[in-house]
């Protein structure tokens, strides 16, 4: 199994070091266009084999994709990341040019690749490779959902003072401070409602936290978070990788799904071998239906600017 990271910026070297640890793969290339950057990465990375016991071999490469010729799983990060006050969707600009042109080059040394979208503005960065690329739906796969389910479920550990591993709760629709939409409805602990241990103020406060989760990490370090977003780019290589079928809330190809169409927005899939492998139905309330359809018709906005790019 082989497995690029394309960006050795935070993220991608934080997933890159995910992926190795846990030896998802025998080969893996990070890739940077910073002369240098991704080789000193992956060999400060190699570093670490003796002393974490691992027997991924990390190559790096600057802006040389033949060293990335036979890709099984692609997870692209570069572009820039926000400063704080900035919203994920002002990097439109710079970042769309950037994601179509790696999945481009990846494409064309490995065409059998799933490629893993994270560079924001996520979900049009999603819908730009599945389009630029003609890709089979289930090969392209935008992460934001798990990034945002998790940093729900540590909210509402503190809320509830009690282990986020004893919480499930999804995430789905658009990666953005206003798009996304924690599901209160739907989240438990330990098989009970969240409901039945939280007054409905501090379930509100959650979420509200849930959704501003990245732009408080980017007022705190000066530039966009990277552990949790890197761990969760490598959970969704390890679940490809190891055909685990497991449910994740994704940013795929909607075609129909959800009330909506022609747009790649966050709802709970099935992940495995093939990349996404079935979109799994919530039943939502009405409610959250108008917020879903919100979402997309925020993302759908965001995705109208890229026809206007050169
Ligand atoms: C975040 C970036 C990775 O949410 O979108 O931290």
């Amino acid at each position: 199994m082989k497995v690029t990271v394309v960006g050795a910026g935070a993220v991608g070297a934080t997933c890159a070091d995910n992926i190795a640890r846990k030896e998802l793969c025998s080969e893996l290339v990070l890739l940077d266009i910073k002369e240098g950057v991704a080789e000193g990465k992956a060999m400060d990375l190699m570093q670490t084999a003796t002393l974490l016991g691992f027997d991924t071999k990390v190559v790096g490469s600057t802006n040389d994709y033949t060293k990335t010729a036979g890709t099984d799983v692609a997870v692209i990060t570069s572009g820039i990341p926000r400063k704080p006050g900035m919203t994920r969707e002002e990097l439109i600009g710079i970042n769309a040019g950037i994601v179509k042109g790696v999945t481009e080059n990846i494409l064309a040394h490995s065409p059998n690749a799933i490629i893993i979208v994270i560079s924001n503005p996520m979900d049009t960065m999603t819908y730009l490779a599945l389009k630029s690329s003609g890709l089979p739906k289930n090969r392209v796969i935008g992460m934001g959902g798990i990034l945002d389910s998790s940093r729900f479920k540590y909210y509402l550990s503190t809320a509830m003072n009690c282990s986020p591993n004893d919480l499930q709760g999804v995430v789905i629709g658009g990666h953005g401070d206003t798009t996304m939409i924690p599901l209160t409805r739907l989240a438990t602990y330990c098989g009970t409602p969240v409901a039945n241990h939280l007054d409905a103020d501090t379930l509100k406060k959650v979420a509200a936290d849930t959704m501003v989760g990245g732009a408080t990490l980017t007022g705190l370090l000066g530039t966009s978070a990277w552990y949790a977003p890197g761990a969760a780019g490598a959970a969704l290589v390890e679940a490809i990788v190891r055909d685990e079928k497991k449910l994740m809330p994704c940013c795929v190809s909607l075609e129909g799904e959800y009330g909506q169409q022609d747009i790649c927005l966050g709802v709970p899939v099935i992940i495995g071998r093939n990349g996404w492998e079935k979109i799994v139905d919530y039943k939502l309330t009405e409610e959250e239906q108008a917020a879903f359809n919100k979402s997309a018709d925020a993302v759908r906005n965001m995705n109208g600017v890229l026809s206007t790019l050169a």
